[in-house]
Parts: C-alpha cells; structure tokens; sequence
C-alpha cells in the first residue's frame, strides 16, 4: 500500500476519504473535533504540496437520503476554523454542479461534499455511484479509520477507478499502531475488554485469546462471565444465551498460558439512575435487588497489578457507567494506572476515548485510535476493506 508521501499530487484534483463522523449538539456545533484535528495533517500535506483537495465523509446515519440534520455544514465550519483557511462545502457530492464546482478549484483549495450517506448507493457499494465520485479526482486518497471496516462506496469501489490511491497520514499512523501492535506486541500483551455486552465483544475475545498474556474483563460483560461460573449477579445485565461461550472460553484460556482476570468486586445499585447509592461488594455478596454497574476499588488494584508488569497493552471499552458519578471510578482508576505504565498503551476510540479526553489525560497515552468499530473489528482479527482496497 502506498502512502501519500509516495504520490505525486501537484496541480492534482485529490479525491480524499476521511471520517469527519463526529459528534454535533442541538445549535450544530461539533462537541469534538477530535476526528476532524486528526484529519488535518492529512489535509494540509495536500495543500501544502500544491494539490487541490476534495475531501468526502458521512455524518451519521441518514439512511441515503438528504436530510439536513446530518448535513456537514458544522463540520466545514470547523474544519476552516482548525485549519485557518476557507473550507467550502459543496450542495451534494455527485453530480455537474460538483463537478462544476471541483473544475474552478485551484491549487491549495479546500472542497467537503455534502454527506456521503444521503445517496442510497453509498452503504451499497454501487457502481455508478463509485464512477460518479471517480469523476472528482485524479488521485484517491483514504484517511478515514474509523470507517475501514464498512465496504461501502467511497471506501472501496471508488478505489477501483484509480491507478494512483494510497492512505493519508491518519490511516498510515492507524495502521502502524493499531494492526502492528496486535501483530508483533512486546510482551507480557495484556488487552482490556469492557462494555455492555459480551455479544459484542465475543469475537474479538475469541481472537485476542490466541494473542494475549492476560486478558482483563471489566464493564457488564463481565456479569456475563461470573454468573457462569454461578455467581449470583442479582439484577444485573446478563446475557444467559452466552454462558456456553463464556464457560467455553474461561477453560480455553486456563489451557493456553493466557490469565483472564475478572472483577472480585462490583459497585452496586437498585437501578442504573438513583444517585448517591452505589457501594461496592465482593462479588459473592451482590444483594438479590441490586444491579453490578462498575468494577470495584479491590479489582481496580488488581487489574492496575496485572497491568504493570506488561509491555504492550491494548485496551476498548469503559469499566463501569462511567457517565454516572458513583459508577465511574473503575474507568477513572483504568485511565488513571494506564497513563502511569510503562509499557505501550493503545488505547480503541468511542467511549474509552470520550472518557480519556474528560480527564485531559491523552497525552499520557502511546496511541488513542479514532475507530471505534473498526478498532474491534482489527481484534476480531478480520480484514479490512478500507485497508484491502488501496492494495
Ligand atoms: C464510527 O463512528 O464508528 C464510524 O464513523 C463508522 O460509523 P458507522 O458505524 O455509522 O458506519
């Protein structure tokens, strides 16, 4: 795969895939750049070198049609402000008045098309959409992590009409951090896994199982792995249709060299919104009427024990309801035990991010990816097909 750094792209129409999928409040202001600051080396590499750069994403789920909620108009807004230079955004991202629009750029412009997702052709991969967006560049360039894993038009059958594509900077450092750490970590490699739902995770499990020194389960999918064991979770989440897997899972580890850690504690509550309530238990006394919503301070010592003696940790998905107080503790003591570590932190985007950038603490962190989705689906083990269309 090449990387823009190899491609000429002087007077060039630089077609560009970048994932500009980021959150926008009520009054259509983005609440976190973070994905759209990511993009900007990528960006600026373009301009800087002369090239004209149309730049394509998608914002939500429209469900291919147009609908102003999920327009890109507040992503342009920033974008020009972060970058310092005007950002304009075209009315669709097919179609003559596009083209028309692309043909009057100069070098060093900046064009966003409007969101990819309100044509129907995007999530399918169609044929004449990808020729339509061909038609805008000369060169195909894809930054867009975050989106890797979706075989969708702009991100693999748009790759098929160019000679000259490559991945921007972001992809390239995605790459290296996140496919290379899980191919060759340094070892003791432990991956933290937490989150709702072992449904989610359980691929993800079932692959790093074959890769990891220790394995480190926190968040309600955690529930899951006690009360097959016959631990009486009292109200908690638990999703019975895996205990087989869980069960199958725990004695696959105990055979292969792989220590799987679970919580020894649990922070309690009647339900998931009365405050002031939480208190944390051993896990053998979790009260009949009580919900396990976070790990406990005695499983947050050992986990933080467990993680110290690593080279190389990876970790995707919270250890509790972090977004409420009583309940966040075991994702703070996970932040807070990863950025004093010495061993390579990686850490997956989505809700693990969102709570690292809470504490301001992202810069004590090797690598915090922008894929959420596509994080997990790199520790499911699968190919993906962002990645695969630009070999
Ligand atoms: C994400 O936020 O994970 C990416 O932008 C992909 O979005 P999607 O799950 O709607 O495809």
């Amino acid at each position: 795969m090449k990387s823009i750094k190899e491609i000429d792209i002087e007077n060039k129409r630089v077609l560009i895939r970048a994932d500009l999928n980021v959150p926008i409040d009520d009054e259509g202001n983005v609440t976190d750049p973070n994905r759209i600051k990511q993009f900007l080396p990528t960006l600026k590499e373009v301009l800087d070198r002369s090239g004209k750069a149309i730049v394509m994403s998608h914002l939500g789920r429209p469900d291919g049609k147009s609908d102003p909620r999920y327009s890109l108009k507040p992503v342009a807004k920033a974008m020009e402000e972060l970058l310092g230079k005007p950002v304009k955004l075209a009315p669709d991202c097919i179609g003559q008045e596009v083209e028309a629009l692309v043909n009057e750029m100069g070098n060093g412009d900046v064009i966003l098309l409007e969101n990819l997702r309100f044509h129907k052709g995007e999530k399918e991969n169609d044929a004449e959409f990808s020729s339509m967006l061909a038609k805008l560049g000369d060169v195909y360039i894809n930054d867009a992590f975050a989106t890797a894993h979706r075989a969708h038009t702009s991100i693999v059958g748009v790759a098929k009409h160019f000679s000259e594509k490559g991945c921007g900077l972001l992809l390239e450092k995605e790459i290296k951090y996140c496919s290379e750490t899980l191919e060759n970590p340094a070892r003791p490699f432990c991956v933290i896994l937490g989150g709702a739902k072992v449904k989610t995770k359980l691929k993800a499990l079932i692959n790093i199982s074959t890769k990891a020194d220790k394995i480190i389960i926190g968040g309600a999918m955690a529930n899951t792995f006690l009360a097959s064991q016959g631990i009486q979770m009292g109200k908690s989440l638990v999703e019975r249709d895996y205990f087989g897997e869980a069960i199958k899972l725990i004695a696959d580890l105990a055979r292969r060299e792989c220590t799987l850690y679970l919580p020894v504690d649990v922070v309690v509550g009647p339900n998931i919104s009365e405050k002031g309530v939480g208190r944390p238990v051993p896990v053998q006394e979790i009260p009949a009427d009580c919900m396990a919503l976070d790990i406990g301070p005695a499983t947050s010592i050992l986990y933080k024990e467990a993680i110290q003696t690593c080279e190389t940790i990876i970790w995707n998905g919270p250890m509790g309801m972090f977004e409420h107080e009583d309940y966040a503790a075991g994702t703070t003591d996970m932040i807070e035990t990863l950025a004093q570590c010495h061993g390579m932190t990686v850490i997956g985007g989505g809700d693990t991010d969102a709570a690292i950038h809470k504490m301001q603490l992202a810069h004590k962190f090797d690598y915090i990816s922008t894929g959420g989705g596509a994080f997990l689906a790199l520790l499911e083990g699968k190919p993906l097909p962002g990645i695969e269309a630009l070999q």
